[in-house]
């Protein structure tokens, strides 16, 4: 098998690529390098062929598919935090949904044997209470933000492109991930970096809305799982069973960083803001045999670990987020 990775430069796409190259793959990777993405995440991939390419622009992907050597593609390149989509949605377009009609058509054109395309659990939209309803694969998709809905069409075209033209597509539905390397624009990263600060932790609304929680290297094991063994035109949810209200994850922080509640600060809710994700992964669990191994409380000591070992690449970024950060915060109070 030989790999072409898009977005391998970014959080989940790099954690794929590091365990890909683990397992001796020879290893393409398409990136647009794009504030999210970052070659150190990489580093370890020593012999990867690597393209600085944007999945937009269809010129220069086709370069990478006439020059790079790979039968299967795992696409992860994607916008992905929905605080930017709100913002500014046409990038989403153009990366999330443009950019995969251009994966998918020159994968056509070039005999692809396998493609994974990687979805989220945000397209089925939001669950509206805590109880033990889940999101199946069958479900109908509901996004709510213009990130979900970018996503939920880029489904769309990966569900049609195998419907209409046999091309071998599996779609994954990933539940929140967290873990080493992940950009500090998301909750966890963001509010670790924050506290290295001794600033304080914007909490959206009163944090009672409600994520699933996977370790990212756990999350990859699944699409490995998913490539090695999945169904071409079927889609397989990827979750665990942590969930948590977003202020008993920000407690858990406080606990792990030695801090207290007086670091909590309840600002403007996000607008729109899903209620609840929570995936069924029955499917997944026993069509590939996988389920996570890492439980949230150990996952979150050892993110916690990394990024202060880390301390340098995370406050950089963060500085680097910051004035984002402060756009998001001036929006939401006008909303
Ligand atoms: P995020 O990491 O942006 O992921 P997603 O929106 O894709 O789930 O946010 C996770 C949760 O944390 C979400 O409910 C929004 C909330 N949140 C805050 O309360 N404050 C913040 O500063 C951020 C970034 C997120």
């Amino acid at each position: 098998m030989r790999l072409l990775v898009t977005g391998g430069a970014g959080f989940i796409g790099s954690a794929f690529v590091r365990l890909a190259y683990q397992k001796g793959i020879q290893l393409t990777v398409v990136d647009k390098l794009t504030y999210a993405g970052d070659l150190k995440r990489i580093q370890e991939a020593k012999s990867t062929e690597f393209y600085p390419i944007d999945i937009s622009d269809r010129p220069s992907l086709e370069s990478a598919f006439i020059n790079g050597r790979f039968d299967t593609i795992v696409h992860f390149a994607a916008e992905t935090h929905v605080d930017r989509s709100i913002l500014n949605p046409d990038i989403f377009t153009l990366s999330n949904v443009i950019g995969t009609t251009n994966l998918l058509e020159l994968s056509l054109k070039y005999g692809i044997e396998r493609f994974i395309h990687i979805s989220t659990d945000e397209v089925y939209g939001e669950l509206t209470s805590g109880k033990s309803v889940k999101f199946k694969e069958t479900d109908s998709l509901l996004p709510n933000s213009p990130y979900s809905a970018s996503k939920a069409s880029a489904d769309m075209f990966a569900r049609a492109f195998n419907r209409t033209y046999g091309l071998p597509v599996m779609i994954v539905r990933p539940s929140n991930n967290y873990g080493q390397w992940q950009y500090p624009e998301k909750l966890i990263p963001l509010f670790i970096a924050k506290l290295l600060l001794g600033e304080k932790l914007p909490v959206y609304g009163k944090g009672e809305n409600i994520r699933t929680w996977l370790f990212v290297e756990d999350c990859v094991e699944a699409v490995f799982k998913v490539m090695e063994k999945g169904v071409a035109g079927e889609i397989y949810n990827i979750g665990s069973d942590e969930e948590r209200r977003n202020i008993d994850v920000v407690r858990g922080l406080l606990m792990i960083m030695g801090k207290g509640d007086d670091m909590i600060d309840f600002v403007a809710d996000r607008p729109g803001h899903d209620f609840r994700y929570a995936v069924d992964t029955t499917k997944t669990q026993s069509d590939i045999g996988w389920s996570p191994s890492v439980t949230f409380e150990k996952g979150l000591e050892k993110t916690v670990k990394w990024y202060i070992e880390n301390k340098e690449w995370l406050l950089n970024k963060k500085r680097e987020a910051d004035e984002f950060v402060g756009l998001i915060k001036e929006r939401y109070q006008k909303t």
